[in-house]
């Protein structure tokens, strides 16, 4: 008897060390138990340790497991994924007249930061670039086209800009350094010049004295923490940099310019590189499914489209033929705004639930002696002074939208590491960012591009090919803390980049 009790004991204890050691070996990000905070990029509640495979960006929070909204984030995630159609009932029906795109992964490839790309086209997918065409002289959007234009339409219209006019050149950029580190490792900077032939725009009247410029995607997973970053801590970090002299965007943290709600409540901007939108209620996503696709919903039973646009196609002999209509009713049709609402608000709310309930990817190899010299370099040259490291959210009350009202996946009192202070700098490159305004991107999950998405481009209209070309675009209120990357060794400058592919 004695005999077998220890056999039993000693099988199971080796079946016991076999499994940890299983685990162990195979499974090494696997246990979450002993990593410091820093690896929940996300905190607690936003992060997932599925970080090494190509839907690292894809998954949901802890939050949303734990609130039993696993069935709503799939069912919402579809609306991301898949494409609509320009069917009048079904699933995803109601694309048109006109849009930008029939999905948001096409220009969100792997959910992540799109890719850079040599022409526009609508339909090829990773093309993440709006076309932002602006009044030469005050950058105002032109009232012609909408501020995110279309270049697709249904039959009978036309696009607002049929792509045929528009051409994207790469231009090579030497820097004052001859594109040369001090020790003689080159890089090479380019920038994209875009045009539009004014005979490629169906609006009556046309823009008159216009530019355009590009800008690229930032990334969808994790706005959802940012969202629970309260108001007041984005207003003291305004404050803090103020205090110290920095040149920041003043009028955006006049309450007087603060971004009004639905529910008629007044907030700071946090997301864009514009800093347009306050909460995600209300966010850049929120808006996107109705002007990204012109899908009406409850609240949204208007298209997306100008004055100028419905003014075209209502005079247009081809489309007054196919329709049967003459230029009143086209015009009319158009410019409705008691349209049927195509979207149902239960998907609408799945969709929402979906998007603010998308993880961080939890941050990898941060033990490493190379990533901890780069983290040191990160800290000590000044990168942190804008890409602020953490935050820690709020009791995140905030309800918002009535469509959505406590609904959504929550994150309270998390400690979670972005990498970004939500201010705009001037970072003063050839052919910036409209206005020149850019706010601090955050660089967490970014390491993992490649494997998500299948390029790794940055900045806002991805001129940077890589991390060392992104550092050496930061020119303006950033020169100082690029001179000191740029003077580092280079075994520095790489750790410093293994550093940033790994949170
Ligand atoms: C035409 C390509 C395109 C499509 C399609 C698109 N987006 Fe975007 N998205 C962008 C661009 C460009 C930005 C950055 C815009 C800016 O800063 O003004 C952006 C920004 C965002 C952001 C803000 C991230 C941040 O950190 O501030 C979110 C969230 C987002 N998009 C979600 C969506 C969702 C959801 C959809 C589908 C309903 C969608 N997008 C469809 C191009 C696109
Ligand atoms: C004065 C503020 C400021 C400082 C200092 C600063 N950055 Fe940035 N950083 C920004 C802004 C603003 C952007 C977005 C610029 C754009 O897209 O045009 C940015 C973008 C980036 C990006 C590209 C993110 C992406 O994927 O598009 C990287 C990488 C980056 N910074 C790294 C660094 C490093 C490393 C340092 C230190 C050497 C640094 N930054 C210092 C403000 C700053």
């Amino acid at each position: 008897m004695k005999r077998v009790n220890v056999f039993i004991i000693s099988f199971l204890n080796l079946a016991i060390l076999f499994i940890a050691s299983c685990h162990e070996s195979d499974i090494p990000d696997d246990n979450p138990a002993e990593l410091s905070e820093e690896y929940y990029t996300g905190g607690k509640l936003g992060t997932t340790f599925v970080n090494n495979i190509s839907s690292a960006y894809e998954q949901p929070t802890p939050a949303v497991e734990e609130s039993g909204m696993a069935l709503a984030f799939k069912i919402g995630e579809a609306f991301f994924e898949d494409g609509f159609n320009s069917n009048t009932s079904g699933m995803r029906h109601g694309l048109g007249p006109v849009s930008v795109r029939s999905s948001c992964i096409t220009c969100h490839p792997g959910y992540g930061h799109g890719k850079r790309v040599e022409r526009y086209r609508a339909s090829d997918f990773g093309n993440g670039y709006l076309l932002v065409v602006v009044d030469k002289n005050t950058h105002a959007y032109v009232p012609e086209l909408t501020g995110m234009p279309q270049t697709q339409a249904v039959y009978p219209f036309l696009p607002p800009i049929d792509e045929k006019g528009i051409k994207i050149e790469w231009r090579e950029h030497v820097d004052e350094f001859g594109n040369k580190f001090p020790d003689g490792e080159a890089y090479s900077l380019i920038y994209p010049e875009v045009t539009i032939d004014p005979a490629y725009i169906n609006t009556d009247p046309k823009p008159a004295n216009y530019t355009v410029k590009l800008e690229a995607t930032i990334g969808i997973y994790g706005t959802g923490l940012l969202d629970a970053v309260p108001d007041d801590s984005i207003i003291a970090e305004y404050h803090r940099q103020k205090a110290m002299g920095r040149t920041l965007n003043d009028a955006k943290y006049d309450p007087a310019n603060f971004i009004t709600e639905n529910d008629g409540t007044k907030h700071p901007g946090r997301y864009t590189y514009g800093l347009t939108r306050g909460t995600l209620q209300n966010g850049p996503g929120a808006n996107a499914i109705w002007n990204i696709t012109n899908v009406t919903r409850e609240n949204r039973r208007s298209n997306y489209i100008t004055t100028a646009y419905a003014a075209a196609m209502s005079k247009n002999a081809d489309v007054q033929a196919a329709l049967g209509r003459d230029e009143a009713t086209i015009y009319a049709e158009l410019m409705s705004t008691d349209l049927e609402p195509e979207l149902a608000t239960e998907d609408y709310v799945n969709f929402m639930i979906w998007h603010r309930g998308l993880a961080v990817p939890a941050a990898r190899d941060l033990d490493d002696p190379v990533v901890q010299k780069g983290k040191k370099a990160f800290y000590s040259i000044g990168c942190t002074s804008c890409h602020k490291p953490s935050w820690t959210t709020g009791p995140d009350n905030y309800t918002g939208d009535t469509l959505v009202a406590r609904r959504l996946p929550r994150y309270p009192y998390q400690k979670i590491w972005p990498y970004t202070d939500m201010l705009q700098h001037k970072l003063d490159m050839v052919n910036d960012i409209r206005t020149g305004w850019c706010r601090t991107t955050p660089l967490w999950g970014r390491g993992l591009s490649q494997i998500c998405t299948g390029a790794s481009d940055h900045l806002h209209d991805m001129r940077a090919r890589n991390y060392t070309e992104a550092i050496m675009w930061h020119g303006g209120d950033a020169a100082w803390a690029r001179e000191k990357f740029r003077n580092l060794s280079k075994e520095d400058r790489d750790a410093l980049v293994k550093f940033l592919e790994s949170i």
